[in-house]
Order: C-alpha cells, then sequence, then structure tokens
C-alpha cells in the first residue's frame, strides 16, 4: 500500500516567531483532528528546523523535512548543509530538485543524483520534484520530458533504494501562480510516470511509489486533485504558510 503524504514547502519565508507558531498551530490542530491515515511533513528553512522538531515531538504522523541538502557527506563547503546534519536534527525527509533549484541554482540532474545519493544513505526520505515548463507543455513534450528527468537522476539507484523514494510532480507553470493543473492532466502525468517506473523498477515497486502532486494546491482543489488513482498527496507552497488551509489539504483525503 503506498502512503499517502501532504508536505508542506514554506521556501524561505517567516521568521524564528512565525515559523514558531506556525508550526504549534499545526502540531495543535494535527492532534485535535486525528489525522492518522494521511502522513503530514513540514519543510521549513534549515533555522527552523531544531525548534520545530522541539515542537512536533512524537505527534503521530507528523514529520519534519528539509528543502535542500548538500551532495557532499562533509568537509570544506562553506555556507552547505550535509543530509548527516539534517539526520542528526530529527528532519525524516528532504525535498529534492525542486525547480526554483534548478533554475536558480542550476541544480542538473546529475547534481541530484548525488543529494538523492546523500539523502538515502543517511535515512532520509527524498521528495523528488520533477515537472516541465510551460513552453514543454504547450509543445505536447511534457511525458517525455518529466521521464527523461527521473531517468537520468534516479534510473541508477537499485531498485530498493528507488522504493524508498516520493516523486513530487509540479508543473512549472503552475507552481505559485494560482493556475493548478486540472485533476486529469496530474493524473495522466502521475500514470505515466508510474509506468516509466514500472518499466525500470516493475510494477509491483511502481504500484508502491507515493507520487505527489504540486502546484497551486489549495483547500479548494485538494479534494479533486487527489480523488485521482495515482495522486498520492501534494507539495504545498503557499498554503502551506496558513495553518488552517494546510490542516483543511491534509483532510482532503
Ligand atoms: P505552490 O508551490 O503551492 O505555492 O504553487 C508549490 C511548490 O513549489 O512546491
Amino acid at each position: 500500500m503506498r502512503k499517502k503524504i501532504v508536505a508542506g514547502n514554506w521556501k524561505m519565508n517567516l521568521n524564528f516567531e512565525e515559523g514558531q507558531k506556525l508550526t504549534s498551530e499545526i502540531v495543535n490542530m494535527f492532534k485535535d483532528e486525528n489525522l492518522k491515515d494521511v502522513i503530514a511533513v513540514i519543510n521549513p528553512p534549515f533555522v527552523h528546523l531544531y525548534p520545530a522538531k522541539k515542537l512536533i515531538g512524537d505527534t503521530p504522523n507528523l514529520f519534519l523535512g528539509s528543502q535542500n541538502c548538500s551532495d557532499k557527506s562533509s568537509g570544506a563547503y562553506t555556507g552547505e548543509i550535509s543530509a548527516g546534519m539534517l539526520a542528526s536534527f530529527g528532519a525524516k525527509y528532504v525535498i529534492l530538485g525542486h525547480s526554483e533549484r534548478r533554475e536558480f541554482f542550476k541544480e542538473t540532474n546529475e547534481l541530484l543524483t548525488a543529494k538523492t545519493r546523500q539523502a538515502l544513505d543517511n535515512d532520509l526520505t527524498p521528495i523528488f520534484c520533477c515537472g516541465e515548463p510551460l513552453e514543454i507543455r504547450e509543445a505536447g513534450t511534457h511525458e517525455e520530458y518529466v521521464k527523461q528527468q527521473l531517468t537520468e537522476s534516479l534510473f541508477g539507484f537499485s531498485a530498493e533504494e528507488m522504493s524508498k523514494i516520493v516523486i513530487a510532480y509540479e508543473p512549472i507553470w503552475a507552481i505559485g501562480t494560482g493556475r493548478t493543473a486540472s485533476s486529469d492532466q496530474a493524473q495522466q502525468m502521475h500514470a505515466a510516470l508510474r509506468a516509466h517506473l514500472a518499466g525500470k523498477f516493475g510494477s509491483d515497486l511502481a504500484n508502491d511509489i507515493s507520487i505527489l502532486y504540486g502546484g497551486s494546491c489549495n483547500p479548494s482543489n485538494a479534494k479533486e486533485i487527489f480523488s485521482k488513482p495515482d495522486v498520492d498527496g501534494g507539495l504545498i507552497g503557499g498554503a502551506s504558510l496558513k495553518s488552517r488551509d494546510f490542516v483543511e489539504i491534509i483532510k482532503s483525503f
């Protein structure tokens, strides 16, 4: 059975106090609502990880992740943060290959293989992002484009390693734009990616991999998107900065 996951990506938002407030609100609502069928992950900026971990404590099904990690394990890499450090802070997940990192920080499919390797070696679950820009969608080559992202970054891993990776499909034209993909567009891509994974790793494994949708997901569209058979949850940006919205999205399952 594949897991249902809703992960919040705070991006570079919120100061220390605001981060504490948001985390506390989410923890309290999460406990009140008794949300046990869905795994929720909050992915704040690095500086929030430790205080957030304290606030989350052992709240069932609520986990901590980061938005990035280094492709190196340790050493003279000023400003970098390793997967091992993140794990030692209690992080369980790490978002890798977000389109903003690919675009603004020039992360390549090859670099993302090294980051994924670091995450796996340190028992972090990678939330591996993929997705096409608008011009590729309009040219109709979006499935090939996204499949190639997976092939180049992930197809060198063993089946056992692949089974520990979560995929997040995020069409770039839907991120932060208010223009979400339709549930049918999401389903079509997720099914194509699952078939692609099945071709390499076998259908049992592909059926067990969680594939999340991201891009302008909010409390009013999440239910429809999550109702699709190959959509196993969401990667939520803007709406994850409001505790009520984030929890409503989790409840959309
Ligand atoms: P959004 O961001 O929900 O604000 O569109 C999603 C993401 O970038 O992960």
